[in-house]
């Protein structure tokens, strides 16, 4: 017994020393504005990495080889790849002895006191199970059924405006205008950002893009709480009609500014760039199958098949929030220590054969399968609905106005478009496209 807490205890002491190593060299890098994930050497980056739309195939022999397998990271961390789909779903569904807080490692790294980039995600109960408590009623299918119409005339709109664009002989980019505005807008709509604070809220978000940007991507981080807590305090007088105001005046005693714009900046965080890369890579995919194309414009009904399959088959999250373990424990057959890091490849568990048959084919008629694109568990995402009526409200209301959308003429071919390299949300920064 007392060698199991020596040894807990040694995890402990060895994480917090590897935390404080690379706290300093990560805020000394970052002081420099270089960005932190170049660090990482290049075996690291592999389950970030794809060709094309499809994981590389080195993260199917990874998962054959071992679904949770020994990953070497720099600074001693000891961290484990999960790659198969039960071993996966077991790490995320696990309540005690993991925690996704990890700023004993990497936290406050280049991020200033006040500059905390709000995130359920980072944090572990009884303070997750809070927070999400407030958040959870803005999410029931009931309020966000007040959204459908908005999301309906917010997809409109960018589709005049792409047909304007056309029109005036200006070359269109699904991701500019299209993937990217659609769910920034419809984040405004949630939150309830009042019309005259759209622009800005715009811009802000799009610069959040930038998720690789080291200490570039801190100082947006650091801008867009700026700006959030501004519309908090503005809400404070006049709450609007948005989770925002919701929030202040069920809550508005409980949760001070600085926690209220943390928690719109997680949704913010959350909602944008991984909503905004299933869009336009999902848009691809209708490019290049001319089957799921036809069935989407012409089959009201199939595009949840579609939407379900594009989730798992393109899993843009592909790493969930890394999980540290607290205690000493088993998973899959391999001992894991107290401080170990486990590191969950969602895309790799969603293309296990275990999962569904043929997985690495896109078959948007495959019965739907309990894919792991949204994670599982107590930080499964908590705006999959939206997400979901986002995506299903776009594509076909895409196809269905521009029935000849193609690849622009003079563009390069699909699989050479200017895909993220090593993003955690993996995306495409352009797609240029013709629209008849
Ligand atoms: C297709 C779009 C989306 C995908 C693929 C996606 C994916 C994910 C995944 C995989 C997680 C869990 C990560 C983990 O357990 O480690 C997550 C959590 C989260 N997502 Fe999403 N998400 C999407 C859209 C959204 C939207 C629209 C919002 C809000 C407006 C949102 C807000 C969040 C938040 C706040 C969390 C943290 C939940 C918690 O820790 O309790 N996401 N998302």
């Amino acid at each position: 017994m007392s060698t199991v807490v020596d040894r807990s205890r040694l995890g402990a002491l060895r994480a917090r020393l590897v935390g404080w190593a690379a706290r300093r060299y990560l805020a000394w890098r970052s002081r420099r504005g270089l960005d932190p994930v170049t660090l990482l050497p290049d075996h690291a980056l592999m389950p970030l990495r794809r060709d094309g739309l499809d994981p590389v195939p080195a993260l199917r022999e990874a998962r054959e080889d071992a679904p949770v397998r020994h990953f070497p990271l720099p600074f001693g961390v000891t961290a484990w790849l999960v790659t198969g789909h039960e071993e996966a779903r077991a790490v995320l569904g696990r309540t005690n002895g993991l925690s996704n807080d990890f700023s004993h490692l990497v936290g406050q790294a280049g991020v200033q006191e006040g500059q905390n980039p709000g995130g359920l995600g980072f944090t572990d109960p009884p303070e997750h199970t809070r927070l999400r408590r407030l958040l959870t009623p803005e999410f029931t299918t009931r309020r966000l059924a007040r959204l459908g119409p908005r999301i309906t005339e917010i997809v409109e709109d960018r589709l005049d405006a792409m047909e304007a664009l056309a029109t005036a002989g200006e070359p269109v980019d699904l991701v500019r205008d299209f993937a990217t505005p659609i769910p920034s807008l419809t984040i405004c709509e949630l939150l309830g950002i009042p019309y005259s604070e759209r622009e800005e809220f715009q811009a802000l978000s799009t610069a959040r893009f930038d998720v690789l940007g080291g200490a570039a991507a801190f100082d947006k981080i650091s801008e867009s709480l700026v700006y959030l807590r501004g519309v908090v305090e503005r809400q404070r007088v006049e709450p609007g009609p948005g989770l925002l105001g919701q929030l202040i005046r069920d809550h508005g005693d409980q949760l001070d500014t600085d926690e209220l714009a943390e928690l719109a900046d997680g949704l913010l965080t959350g909602g944008l760039e991984t909503s905004a890369s299933m869009l336009a890579l999902g848009a691809m995919i209708l490019l290049r199958d001319l089957d799921s194309f036809a069935l989407v414009r012409d089959e009201p009904d199939a595009v949840h098949g579609f939407v379900e399959e594009l989730l798992r088959y393109l899993t843009v999250v592909q790493i969930a929030f890394p999980r540290f373990a607290t205690e000493d424990m088993t998973l899959g057959g391999v001992a894991i220590s107290a401080g170990d890091a486990l590191l969950v490849s969602l895309s790799g568990a969603d293309r296990d054969p275990r999962l569904t048959p043929d997985p690495e084919r896109f078959d948007p008629r495959r019965p739907p399968t309990p894919h792991l694109a949204f994670g599982h568990g107590i930080h499964r995402c908590i705006g999959a609905e939206l997400a979901r009526m986002e995506l299903r409200t776009a594509y076909p209301a895409l196809l269905r106005r521009f029935p000849g959308l193609r690849l622009a003429p003079d563009a390069a071919p699909l699989d050479d478009q200017p895909f993220r390299t090593t993003s955690i949300v993996y995306g495409v920064d352009a797609l240029p496209v013709a629209l008849a």
